[in-house]
């Protein structure tokens, strides 16, 4: 697999001699499967094209706060949102400066504001602002906030100098974005999420199910083998391609997504369960189709296993993290199931909204345990899978 396959990067590019690198940085990083979206500040256009960026991204350049034409397709907000990683390469002193002090004045300094992305700047200046006070200050306030950090290079400069101070080459800048996606926080444990809806069975031609589009689950299964984990990924019938590493178990009904579930538990570390389980289950199935009746027909229904529950029941060495899909009252009624079911932790998300949540792209989630409650913004449903693993990683002994 590619270091970077599903991998969406806003390239941010700041007014420096390196920028003419850059292009070359947009095609390996595509080399590596990365979906690119590039961003330049004005300074940044004195010294390359953005026509030369459009033309190898596919994509128009994003270069003015206030355009609103660009506004109109992707405006910076959603661009924010859209991407899993914000990679300013070059980034010259002054826009360091800039992400320092938390400046909006380039459409670049305020997608660093508002975008939930992982941030990661590739330094390039000469070497004696490199190596000035203020600068070494600011990238060790940058590091403090969670901002990656792809060292210059050593060696001769545009302006003759010799030092630190050059922008990595684009294979070592893609090389290390990629590496940023690969942390191993879950290496050597087993998870096992279970994602999508179920089917139960009227009769041969027909079921009920719901809307689930299995998107959080799928995410989440790509986000835990990302850090390292072994995942089984057990999945009722949606649209979606397992990601790479997963192992796929696939199933139909609440019945055999219980099953393949208490075995996959038993042995593992972390139990995620995002599925979207029907609560109930025809009484008996017909066998033959059932025929139209004149005057309407009743089902006789009976309720499903509550698969979270069993399996919480079963292995008590497990951290369990289920999901709670609510309309209203939603941090109660989620607390009420953190209990009720015995979960180590609870995603709550307020279905009622059509921007986030069932069959859409974009998801905002609290996280709920015994004793605290994470909020996470608006934000992709692949980032939130990122963010969820690393907020359990960080505040849970696995
Ligand atoms: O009770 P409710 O369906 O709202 O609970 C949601 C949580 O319980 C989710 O994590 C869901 O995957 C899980 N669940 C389950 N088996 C069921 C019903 C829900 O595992 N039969």
């Amino acid at each position: 697999m590619s270091s970077l396959s599903n991998k969406r990067i806003i390239l941010g590019v700041t007014g420096g001699i390196a920028a003419y690198k850059s292009a070359e940085l947009l095609r390996r990083l595509q080399d590596s499967g990365a979906e690119v979206r590039v961003v330049m500040t004005p300074a940044a256009t004195e010294f390359i094209r953005p026509l030369t960026m459009q033309a190898l991204s596919g994509h128009p350049v994003h270069t003015e706060l206030l355009d609103s034409e660009a506004e109109a397709g992707m405006g910076h907000i959603e661009l924010a949102r859209w991407a899993d990683l914000l990679l300013i390469a070059p980034a010259s002193a002054d826009f360091i400066a800039n992400m320092v002090h938390g400046r909006a004045d380039s459409l670049l300094s305020a997608i660093h504001l508002a975008t939930p992305a992982r941030v990661a700047v590739a330094p390039a200046m000469n070497q004696a602002m490199w190596a000035h006070q203020a600068t070494t200050a600011n990238i060790e306030t940058l590091q403090q906030r969670g901002v990656s950090i792809i060292d210059p290079d050593n060696g001769i400069q545009a302006c003759g100098d010799v030092g630190p101070g050059r922008m990595q080459q684009p294979d070592t800048v893609a090389a290390m974005a990629g590496e940023l996606f690969n942390r191993g926080t879950l290496a050597g444990k087993k998870v096992v999420i279970t994602a999508g809806p179920t089917r139960e069975a009227l009769d041969p031609v027909r079921y009920i199910s719901n809307h689930s589009s299995g998107k959080m689950g799928y995410a989440l299964a790509e986000a835990a083998s990302e850090a390292g984990a072994k995942v089984v990924l057990i999945s009722g019938p949606v649209n979606l391609t397992c990601p790479d590493r997963c192992q796929l178990v696939a199933v139909v009904s609440a019945k055999d997504m219980l099953d393949a579930s208490l075995e996959a538990a038993a042995g593992a570390d972390i139990f995620i369960a995002a599925a979207a389980v029907a609560d109930y289950r025809a009484k008996t199935v017909a066998e033959q189709k059932i025929k139209k009746q004149n005057d309407g027909i009743s089902l006789d229904l009976e309720k499903n296993p509550d698969i979270v529950s069993a399996v919480a029941a079963a292995n008590s060495q497990l951290f369990v993290l289920g999901f709670a899909a609510e309309t209203e009252n939603v941090e109660t009624y989620a607390r009420d199931k953190l209990n009720r079911k015995k979960l180590s932790a609870i995603i709550a998300n307020d279905v009622s909204r059509s921007d986030v949540g069932f069959n859409a792209d974009d998801n905002e989630a609290c996280w709920i345990d015994a004793d605290s409650s994470t909020v996470f913004s608006k934000r992709s449903k692949t980032q939130l899978a990122r963010d969820i693993i690393e907020h359990m990683v960080n505040h849970h002994s696995l």
